[in-house]
């Protein structure tokens, strides 16, 4: 299914090989606090190394707007990337020019580098021509693992791409076939699940997959904007009510491509959100006008979970409920479970990224059984709206 070149269609051995990894990853006092990130990508930087190459790892962190900002520093990350390869990563304290290249000059073949913080130099996010060719002098080729900043345009994620011989690392690979799995060319039926707060942040997430999916499952906050739009009084809960129009047209085009919408037909409703919050599961058409619906019901869950079991695809994105203060997280435990479970009896693959989803799936004890799960949150949901995303579209996909 893959239409792009990856490490396969190198030939690496003595190759200075430009990694552009994602390794933007929660840290506090310095400290990586999650290596997710690290994890996954090191895969990719140890099978380069073990074939010869010189693997000079580039990377940003943060948002330094093109200055140098010390405390984004990549430093840390280099000793963590260390960690996880249980081997030393030399560190650049610039990721162009002299400092670097006098790195890259000492490496011997099978060494690992990192480089400092891309968007030290605002050429980066620019895209610029010239900064891109500053980073393209430093390899002879280039391995792009960081489907998480493909939706970016920026001179390590695609003006470089136009330079250098370039191919995917392992886990953009193992992205784009799960992606593409999912929504190019799934079992049907496909069902996807989306969840969150707010229907302003998804229109068009909404708006594509009901070109694309059989069902769509509507939890959340977001929920309540298309009940609200149906006519459903749905209290004090969190409502966009001058959505109600972009509700309908939605729920129109999915009618009109045959895609059923799933909303919730009874909800967890308490009259302030907190943890246990006194709370009482009602009707969806008797929700107080005092209380917010903060999870859907049992007899939601019980829907959805009969419609998930005639599935054999399910994309997830957020959750059903407000997964993060007990007990209003039982919906997206229940469902994220039950899609577990039918993934690990091989009857549905299942695939799941964005922002809150991963932490939410998580939460539930579920992501070891997802067929996959991204490590993407902004990617994933461009990529869930159908766009092109620039650090793709270079591979040739
Ligand atoms: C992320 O963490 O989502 C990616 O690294 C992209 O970061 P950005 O949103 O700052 O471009
Ligand atoms: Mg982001």
């Amino acid at each position: 299914m893959s239409n792009f070149k990856t490490i396969d269609d190198l030939d690496v051995a003595g190759k200075r090989v430009l990694v552009r990894a994602d390794l933007n990853v929660p840290m506090r006092d310095g400290e990586v606090t999650d290596t997710t990130r690290i994890d996954r990508t090191v895969p990719t930087v140890r099978e380069l190394s073990e074939k010869g190459a010189k693997v000079i790892v580039i990377c940003h962190f943060g948002r330094p707007k093109g200055r140098v900002v010390p405390e984004m520093t990549l430093k840390p990350v280099a000793a963590a990337l260390g960690q996880a390869l249980g081997r030393d990563v030399a560190f650049a304290a610039d990721c162009i020019g002299a400092q670097a290249s006098s790195v890259i000059d000492a490496m011997a073949d099978g060494d690992v580098a990192m480089l400092e913080n891309l968007r030290y130099h605002a050429g980066e996010t620019g895209n610029d021509p010239a900064f891109a060719a500053s980073l393209a002098a430093l390899g002879d080729l280039y391995v792009n693992d960081a489907f998480s900043c493909a939706h970016r345009a920026h001179a390590s994620t695609e003006a470089i791409a136009r330079i250098l011989p370039a191919a995917a690392g392992r886990l953009m690979q193992a992205e784009l076939d799960a992606l593409s799995g999912a929504l190019d060319d799934p079992d049907r039926p496909v069902c996807a699940v989306v969840g969150g707060a707010k229907v302003s942040t998804k229109l068009d997430v909404l708006g594509n997959l009901t070109k694309k999916v059989d069902v769509l499952v509507i939890g959340g906050g977001m929920a309540n904007t298309f009940l609200h739009a149906k006519g459903v009084d749905v209290g004090n809960s969190l409502c966009e009510r001058d959505m109600a129009e972009t509700a309908r047209a939605i729920m129109a085009g999915a009618e009109a491509n045959k895609c059923e919408i799933v909303l919730p037909i009874d909800g967890v409703v308490a009259r302030e959100f907190k943890e246990n919050a006194a709370n009482e599961t009602v009707a969806i058409d008797a929700v107080p006008s005092d209380s917010m619906i903060l999870d859907a019901g049992s007899e939601t869950v019980k829907a959805v979970n009969e419609k998930l079991a005639s599935c054999k695809t399910v994309v997830w994105n957020g959750p059903m409920g407000a997964f993060e203060i007990a007990p209003f997280d039982r919906a997206t435990n229940a469902v994220a479970r039950e899609a577990a479970r039918l993934t690990r009896e091989g009857r549905m693959v299942s695939v799941a990224g964005g922002g809150d989803t991963v932490a939410a799936l998580a939460h539930a004890g579920a992501e070891r059984d997802f067929t996959y799960i991204s490590t993407a949150g902004g990617a994933f949901l461009e990529w869930l709206e159908g766009k092109t995303l620039p650090g793709v579209a270079v591979l040739g996909v």
